[in-house]
């Protein structure tokens, strides 16, 4: 501050030279006191706080300043960062900030009945368990399914689900399995706890407060599956090792993780596998999808479970694969068979749920994948002679698409109805059950949910306008790829029966 004045203000007299200098000492004393008072706010923004914090959104776009929790933070080469959930919105779009995007001057601390990192109950584990249409709105500017779903060097991102904890599978407590990168051919001894600002790698889903708060937070950047980089929405228990990279190189046949495109590439000499494992039970066209057994196939399931964990939220599925089965769609071409998603199923379902997990990777989705996976899992309960549900609680994504498959399906019977000797056509739910195998309590919210039931003269009958016969019809037609049950080569196991899985 020692500068010579009189060079800038030449007819300045002493005086008045002092003053200004002084002025504007005050002036950089104020800086730095309002420097000190950030960093004293900064200091205040710890876990449980919230406030607003402005979401990423595409450029051009509108900006929103939503109230986040602050979850974590993070100071790493003296660059601060906070780990932040926004509140309204689906953990998926959960993100690393800096401290420009936090308005500190909103700071709300954390109340002691404010209890929210907490949400294994919930739907979904979302903020909002039902209605994901302002999120999804949302996620259209931000990490769409859509957009991260191209080819090549394009980043994917969001969605999620959880599973009942206590499963209904003849009372047997699922183990945990910990997998280890070096060796994926058997479940490895759990890690050792991280330091505290690492999410712990382990995959316990214990409900203690810390580990929520650990698995809450995303822990891989970036994975590459075959032709596609794809960024992760959750936490999932791959080793450490991989929490610190920028990428982890998984072989699209076998899911086997490694470090870096050099390990996988060797891995690519020996792995000989151009599809999953197991029997190929479908095939239409390049559309394919294998059937495998938990048991048999544990180092392909689990890796499996792995990665799907990445895209759904307060899954248990990474746990015992023993009791599932895994039903893995493929598209075709010449390098071979490319996963696109897969479901799980119970060998054994006390509750008949005939899904337990779904998903479509984020490069698939939104393409009718989803429905296609839903419709081969109605399929297998027409061919058990059943019905079915999946099990619940469904994620967001999980209940729009379960939700317009049914409609879809139900529609479709109700529009093809030929009326009988003149009367009005009539069916029962039962029969729309039969044709359908979807569970009559879903067929039932179907119904209230499309607002076709009425009470009419003492009974209940289902009214359809001619506008949603055509809303119908048009969905019907943007519906191309189908499953065509001649296709399926399969016959039901009475897993019951066999004694052991
Ligand atoms: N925004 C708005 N609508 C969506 C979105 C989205 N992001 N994603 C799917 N939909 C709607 C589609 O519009 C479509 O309805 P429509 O035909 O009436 O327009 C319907 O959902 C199905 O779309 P698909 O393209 O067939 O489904 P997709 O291949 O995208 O897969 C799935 C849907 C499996 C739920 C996918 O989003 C996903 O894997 N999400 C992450 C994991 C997950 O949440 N799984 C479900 C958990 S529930 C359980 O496991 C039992
Ligand atoms: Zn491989």
């Amino acid at each position: 501050m020692a500068a010579d004045w009189s060079k800038y203000f030449p007819y300045t007299n002493q005086t008045s030279c002092f003053i200004f200098y002084s002025s504007l000492s005050k002036m950089a004393d104020d800086k730095e006191n309002k420097k000190i008072g950030l960093k004293t706010t900064l200091d205040m923004v710890v876990e449980g706080c919230r406030l607003p914090v402005k979401m990423s959104i595409l450029p051009n776009e509108e900006e929103e300043w939503p109230l986040a929790e602050i979850l974590s933070r993070k100071e790493e080469k003296g660059k601060l960062e906070f780990y932040v959930h926004y509140i309204d919105f689906n953990k998926r779009l959960d993100e690393w900030v800096l401290p420009d995007r936090l308005r500190v001057e909103e700071l709300q601390f954390p109340r002691k009945d404010q209890k929210t990192p907490q949400k294994q109950t919930s739907s979904a584990a979302n903020s909002r368990p039902t209605t994901p249409d302002r999120e999804l709105q949302l996620s259209k500017k931000l990490s769409l399914p859509e957009q991260t779903s191209s080819p090549a060097a394009k980043l994917g991102g969001q969605g999620q689900t959880p599973q009942s904890q206590t499963k209904s599978n003849a009372g047997r407590k699922r183990k945990a399995i910990f997998l280890d990168e070096d060796s994926q051919d058997a479940p490895a001894t759990p890690q050792p706890s991280a330091p505290p600002q690492q999410p712990r790698q382990t995959g316990s889903m214990s409900s203690s407060h810390d580990e929520n708060i650990i698995t809450r937070i995303k822990n891989i950047e970036t994975i590459e599956l075959g032709k596609y980089r794809i960024k992760p929405w959750y936490f999932s228990p791959y080793p450490p090792e991989l929490t610190t990279i920028s990428i982890v190189f998984i072989c699209e046949f076998c899911l086997k993780y490694v470090k870096s495109r050099k390990c996988l590439e060797r891995h690519r000499t020996k792995c000989t596998l151009r599809h999953p494992p197991g029997n190929e039970i479908y095939r239409k066209s390049t559309i394919s999808f294998f059937e495998i057994d938990g048991r048999k196939n544990k180092m392909y399931s689990q890796n499996l479970c792995l990665l799907a964990k990445l895209f759904l939220d307060h899954k248990t599925l990474y746990y015992d694969t023993d009791p599932f089965l895994f039903y893995v769609m493929t598209e075709y071409d010449i390098k071979g068979f490319h996963i696109v998603g897969f479901f799980s199923k119970e060998k054994e379902s006390t509750e008949d749920y005939n899904v337990a997990c779904i998903l479509t990777l984020p490069p698939y989705q939104r393409k009718g994948y989803g429905k296609l996976l839903i419709e081969f899992s109605y399929e297998l309960s027409k061919f058990e002679g059943k019905t079915g549900s999946p099990e619940k609680p469904l994620s967001d994504l999980g209940l729009l698409s379960y939700r317009s498959y049914w409609s879809q399906t139900i529609l479709e019977i109700l529009v093809n109805l030929k009326p009988e000797n003149g009367e009005r056509p009539q069916v029962t739910i039962n029969e729309i059950c039969e044709l359908t195998s979807i569970r009559k309590e879903d067929v039932i919210s179907t119904l209230q949910h499309l607002n076709l039931i009425n009470y009419y003269k003492g009974q209940y009958i289902i009214t359809l306008s001619q506008e949603s016969i055509d809303t119908h019809n048009r969905a019907m037609a943007k519906r191309k790829i189908r499953i065509d049950a001649k296709c399926l080569h399969w016959t039901p196991k009475d897993w019951a029966k066999r004694g052991k899985w």
